[in-house]
């Protein structure tokens, strides 16, 4: 039977426990995710292109249905190069909604046959985000509750002065 891949596209600076949640939950419906962090040279980060995929694969070392990568350039392209037709994204609130929609739908006027599926991360995660979580650590507030123990002390550290 043919392999159910899915491609969950995102920015990741840097990944939080919601992105967790989200993978976590494609994971068991798909039989591979690909995470992968998108290289948008124009816009300024916390982390690197390099930093970000570092942190993604630590935090989900071990899970044998999920890799990390990274793509420049269209979406739509990089779904026909991994052979799939499905985006995974993750929805928070209606508040996402009307990115999302209007994403999903400039994605599948490129590209017919994309799918884009949704998951909803549990309550606990709907408010989370990764510029909350920058916001929290440019003012050198806790987000250990918000991201994994290492990106918690890589943004502590990035915010050190
Ligand atoms: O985590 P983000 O920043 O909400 O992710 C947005 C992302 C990377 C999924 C989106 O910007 C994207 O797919 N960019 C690739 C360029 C592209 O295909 N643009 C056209 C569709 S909007």
């Amino acid at each position: 039977m043919k392999k159910r891949i899915a491609v969950y596209p995102g920015s990741f600076d840097p990944v939080t426990f919601g992105h967790l949640d989200i993978i976590e939950r494609a994971s068991k419906i798909f039989d591979h995710v690909i995470v992968s962090v998108f290289v948008h040279s124009g816009k300024k980060h916390m982390f690197t292109v390099e930093e970000r995929v570092a942190m993604l694969r630590r935090a989900l070392k071990g899970r044998k249905n999920v890799s990390v990568d990274c793509f420049e350039g269209l979406l739509t392209d990089y779904v026909k190069k991994k052979k799939t037709d499905v985006v995974i994204r993750g929805l928070r609130a209606i508040s996402d909604l009307e990115y999302e929609f209007q994403m999903a739908a400039i994605n599948r006027t490129l590209y017919r046959h994309i799918e884009t599926v949704f998951f909803m991360p549990r309550v606990r995660y709907s408010y989370l985000s990764s510029s909350v979580v920058r916001d929290i650590a440019h003012f050198k507030g806790d987000v250990s509750k918000l991201v994994p123990v290492h990106v918690a002390k890589a943004v502590a550290a990035r915010n050190k002065k």
